[in-house]
This record gives structure tokens, C-alpha cells and sequence, in this order.
């Protein structure tokens, strides 16, 4: 009886110390940069077979991207699902261009560029604009 409940036991443990690790290693994983998330996160899950994450930043964040300065908020929580090359379902990060927000759908990335997809509409960046990840800059919520 004690086996099955020690292999859970240590199931569990071992979940957790894979989720203690950081998101920007998980991107690294899945083939993007660093960049595409703030230094400072509190927490956050990734399942390992559907690829469905959730990070919590703590609070909400802002961020001025590069190249082209465009300001990004991010949401306190950030949902998607990675896949290898592939970021889709995407919520919680938006960016400010054309005087409106565009919230961010989807990226892809083929190594050296970036896709940003933001519904049909999209951009493409080098990834090497993103190799660090930024610090948050203030919190959208106070402006
Ligand atoms: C992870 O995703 C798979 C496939 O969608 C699902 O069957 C499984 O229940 C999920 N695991 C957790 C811990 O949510």
C-alpha cells in the first residue's frame, strides 16, 4: 500500500521543484527569448502535455518594447499555450500602437525572427531584441 503513495509523494515533489524554476527558462525550452517576459515574476504553471501556461507577475507591469518603442502592458496573470516555436491563445499582454491597445493572440518564432500576431494582423522582430528580459517600468494600473 505505502509504494504507489511514495511514488505520488515524490511525484509531486518533483513537480514542484520543476515549477519553481522560471518561465524564461521554459521559453528558452520552447525556443524563444527571454525578453518576451519581465525579469520579476512571482509564480507560474505550465502543463507539460498540453504545453497551457499561467504566470503570475505579482502585479500588473509595463514595459517599453524593443525596437520600435512601443509600450506593452502586461496583465498581473498571462494565459496561453506553448508549443515548440509556438505561443497561441495568448491573454494578458497588450500593446499600444495606432492610438489603441492590441491585445497580443499569438507568437512564433523560427530562431531568428519573431512573429507577433495580434488577431490577423502581424509583426516581425528579430529575436535578438529580446535576449534580456526587461524590467517593469511602473504599474499601468496608477496612470
Ligand atoms: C495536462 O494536459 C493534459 C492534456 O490536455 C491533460 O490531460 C492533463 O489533465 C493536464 N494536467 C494537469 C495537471 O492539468
Amino acid at each position: 500500500m505505502a509504494k504507489p503513495l511514495i511514488s505520488f509523494v515524490l511525484l509531486c515533489l518533483s513537480l514542484a521543484v520543476f515549477s519553481s524554476g522560471s518561465p524564461h527558462d521554459e521559453l528558452i525550452k520552447y525556443g524563444f527569448p527571454v525578453g518576451l517576459l519581465p525579469a520579476e515574476v512571482e509564480s507560474y504553471t505550465i502543463n507539460a502535455t498540453s504545453g497551457r501556461f499561467l504566470i503570475n507577475l505579482g502585479d500588473a507591469c509595463r514595459i517599453t518594447l524593443p525596437p520600435d518603442n512601443y509600450l506593452a502592458t502586461y496583465s498581473q496573470k498571462i494565459t496561453g499555450k506553448i508549443v515548440e516555436n509556438r505561443i497561441a491563445e495568448l491573454d494578458g499582454i497588450s500593446v499600444r500602437a495606432f492610438f489603441k491597445w492590441w491585445g497580443i493572440t499569438g507568437i512564433k518564432s523560427n530562431g531568428q525572427d519573431l512573429t507577433f500576431e495580434v488577431g490577423v494582423v502581424t509583426a516581425k522582430y528579430p529575436s535578438k531584441n529580446f535576449d534580456k528580459a526587461p524590467d517593469c517600468e511602473g504599474r499601468s494600473s496608477s496612470s
